[in-house]
């Protein structure tokens, strides 16, 4: 095997079958290490494997990285290159390299300096033990700038860490949202099955006490206390139905749609075509969306007629509400429109309004059948 210094007759496009080493036997060594060292960007060094990392060559371009002039590293210069790695990592890197010589390997380590100007900046350092051919042993490598490349880096990492952030902040607001419905069907039908219930069999009591009064003072005053009782029962079913509609429960968004549209003062036009039946949370969120829409139909729009449309497209339950009226909704004005906008949101979907003055408003919202969940979740969920 031919040595490095040993002039040889080949090119450096045949190094790949003879090696790196019998290629450059053919070149001027030295005219190469200077435009090599004029011309990497880093700085090209060898140093002495002593404490200090002695440099005995370092390229110009140590300058730029350090604020200092390749002069001041050089034996008998102003300071060591060791002088210059970051406290922090200055034990460090000293101990990876030397077990990298000790182990007869190149290394490639990235870490602090401090430049002249009190800067901290990364740099990334290649390097190996090698022998001359005096038999001197030196450190060769050569040191790179990769601060801006770690900045990007950072940054990106740092924009992944966000994203992840928000999904989770997202996921989090569904459940908060999932969790509040279904502790309101709870309180619904804790209502239900236990309140209403006595109410109701107290009232069935009053009545036969009322039938069975031989005094007709007695008989008025029991009459009154069952219709206070049948009154209170009504009050209770409404407000029940306030925090979660039974009939949403049971028989889903076309039966308690067209309930909601019954109660309406004006003819309502409904359309349900929804082939699959939207996660708990989403009828929810719809079914108070359109309640909310004509509740304000009733009171502000001066309509004569309304439409609720409900479709199934691309995973999205598509709401549509329009009315007749005199336009001019505007969220900011209450609280209504505004809560529907985020509990939309917190699952998912979109919401938006269009109501010029005197040309009607329509109500559109679009939210995923899963609630912005993936179809697994919303199942392990359920
Ligand atoms: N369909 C509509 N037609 C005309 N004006 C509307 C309509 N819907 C809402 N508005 C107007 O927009 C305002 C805001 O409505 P929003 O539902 O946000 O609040 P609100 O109904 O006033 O109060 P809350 O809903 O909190 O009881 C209403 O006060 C009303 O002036
Ligand atoms: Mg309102």
């Amino acid at each position: 095997m031919p040595t490095a210094n040993e002039p040889r007759q080949t090119s450096v496009a045949q190094a790949g079958g003879g090696g790196l080493a019998s290629a450059l036997g053919s070149l001027d060594a030295v005219g190469l290490l200077e435009s090599l060292i004029g011309n990497v960007p880093g700085a090209i060094y060898r140093g002495a494997l002593d404490a200090d990392w002695t440099m005995h060559l370092i390229g110009e371009e140590i300058e730029r990285i350090s604020g200092y002039p390749a002069t001041d590293f050089l034996p008998d210069g102003r300071r060591t290159y060791g002088s210059i790695i970051h406290p922090e990592h200055r034990d460090q890197v000293d101990a990876m390299v030397r077990a990298a010589v000790e182990a007869g390997e190149a290394f490639s380590l990235e870490y602090r300096i401090v430049r002249a100007d009190g800067e901290v900046r990364w740099v990334l350092e290649r390097g190996r033990r090698i022998v001359d051919s005096h038999g001197s042993e030196w450190l060769d490598g050569v040191i790179f700038d990769v601060t801006e490349r770690r900045s990007v880096e950072d940054l990106t990492r740092q924009r992944e860490a966000e994203v992840a952030r928000v999904a989770e902040l997202e996921a989090s607001r569904a459940r908060i949202v999932e969790a509040a419905d279904a502790a309101r069907r709870r309180l619904e039908r804790d209502l239900h099955d236990g309140a209403q219930q006595r109410f109701v069999s107290a009232a069935l009591a009053l009545r036969l006490a009322q039938n069975r009064a031989a005094d007709a003072e007695l008989a008025k005053l029991l009459e009154q206390a069952a219709a206070e009782l049948t009154a209170g029962l009504a009050e209770l079913r409404e407000l029940a139905r306030g925090i979660h509609p039974a009939l949403l429960t049971d028989r889903g968004l076309p039966g308690a749609v067209d309930a909601l549209a019954g109660r309406c003062p004006m003819p309502v036009d409904v359309e349900v075509a929804l082939p699959e039946r939207p996660a708990p949370a989403v009828e929810s969120a719809i079914y108070f969306t359109i309640a909310e829409a004509l509740t304000n139909v009733a009171k502000y729009a001066g309509a004569t007629s309304a439409t609720v449309r409900l479709t199934q497209r691309d995973g999205l339950v598509c709401l549509e509400v329009h009315d007749d009226g005199r336009g001019g909704a505007d969220p900011e004005a209450g609280s209504g429109l505004r809560g529907l906008t985020d509990r939309l949101a917190a699952l998912g979907g979109r919401f938006t309004l269009l109501s010029p003055p005197e040309g009607g408003t329509v109500l559109r919202a679009e939210i995923p059948l899963t609630g912005g969940r993936t179809r697994e979740q919303a199942i392990t969920a359920s």
